[in-house]
């Protein structure tokens, strides 16, 4: 039986934390087994947001390591680099020229970001789902494992596969957005009515995945907790139902067996337990990361594979998308 296709991607920009691990990696990890993966480093929209370009380009191979680290198995899964595959913005262009500009313009992640800026936003910014959607049609994509956040532009992106299709003859699959139920959005430590952000400010906001073992268990200790002693999992408890979100992911114990287990006990016992599973969660990522990152050679040719898998498959899908519009 043919698998299901699967496409996802990262942006190569702050420091990847472990709301992008529970929310989209741990996803993909499991789903690699059994389904035809492909994982991009998504530094084209990385630079819808001015980046400094020794950085941008660290920060590509450091997210490469980092999904192998973490367990995205190069001979499973195709990794590569959104902007070595040209095919990507060639399909955005084309769907530019179908999408609508009043569509782009409620899209709510370019109304937060472009907010701050006050009108001195780029085009790119505004322009950022339509690649998106571009990203995912072009693999034909079934399934797309990503936090809440992206929920919408994976929405946006079955509009524009249906309205192509409508228009010019059924090219596009159709793709469905996959979230875990419990974890498509951790919060702040700091702020738990925020998303847990790369772009925080607040270093002890996130955890990220290289952090120190010492770094975690400083966060973990000052994150923020709800009034009460409780160790619920309920809606007026929304930083103690982070922190045991987290806790669950990290130890694979449901939330159910989390509460039963700090029944009576205090925050510090369980900021402590907390504690402990992250940094041991965390520790052999950052261990393998290590050793994976100091491997260029190695790193070029997992992306080198990866870009000639990609390219078999978008190619085709842009030839049929060109041919339907009447291009070339
Ligand atoms: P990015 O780079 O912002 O985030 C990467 C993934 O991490 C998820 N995520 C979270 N999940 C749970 N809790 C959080 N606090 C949290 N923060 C981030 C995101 O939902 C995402 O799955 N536009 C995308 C990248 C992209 C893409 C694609 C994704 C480009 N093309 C095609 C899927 C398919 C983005 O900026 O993700």
């Amino acid at each position: 039986m043919l698998q299901k296709r699967v496409f996802s991607g990262i942006q190569p920009s702050g420091n990847l934390h472990i709301g992008n691990y529970i929310g989209a990696i741990k996803q993909w990890v499991a789903i690699q087994q059994d389904h035809d993966c492909f994982f991009c480093i998504v530094d084209l929209h990385a630079i819808t947001v001015p980046q400094d370009p020794k950085i941008l380009s660290e920060k590509i191979k450091e997210l490469t390591a980092l999904y192998i680290a973490c367990g995205i198995d190069p001979k499973k899964s195709v990794i590569f680099v959104q902007s070595d595959n040209l095919d990507h913005p060639a399909l955005a262009w084309i769907l530019d020229c179908i999408s609508s500009m009043g569509q782009l313009s409620r899209m709510t992640q370019y109304k937060t970001k472009s907010g701050k800026t006050k009108g001195q936003s780029s085009v790119g910014l505004f322009n950022y789902p339509v690649l998106m959607a571009a990203d995912i049609l072009l693999y034909q994509t079934d399934e797309v494992p990503v936090g809440e956040d992206q929920k919408q532009h994976v929405e946006l992106a079955r509009d524009l596969a249906e309205k192509f299709n409508s228009r010019f003859g059924e090219i596009f699959k159709v793709p469905e957005v996959k979230m875990f139920k419990i974890g498509a959005r951790i919060m702040s430590l700091r702020d738990p009515s925020s998303k847990m952000s790369k772009s925080d400010k607040d270093a002890g906001g996130t955890i990220d995945l290289l952090d120190s073992a010492k770094d975690i268990v400083k966060k973990i200790k000052s994150a923020t907790t709800d009034s009460g002693k409780e160790i619920l999992f309920r809606p007026d408890k929304e930083a103690i139902s982070n922190l045991l979100t987290i806790y669950s992911h990290f130890s694979g114990t449901e939330i159910k067996k989390l509460e039963q287990k700090y029944q009576g006990k205090d925050y510090k016992k369980f900021k402590e337990g907390l504690a402990d599973v992250v940094t041991e969660g965390l520790e052999p990522i950052r261990k393998e990361y290590r050793r994976i990152r100091s491997d260029e050679t190695y790193l070029s040719k997992v992306l080198k594979d990866g870009l000639r898998k990609a390219e078999e498959i978008s190619g085709k899908t842009l030839e049929e998308v060109y041919k339907a519009v009447g291009l070339g």
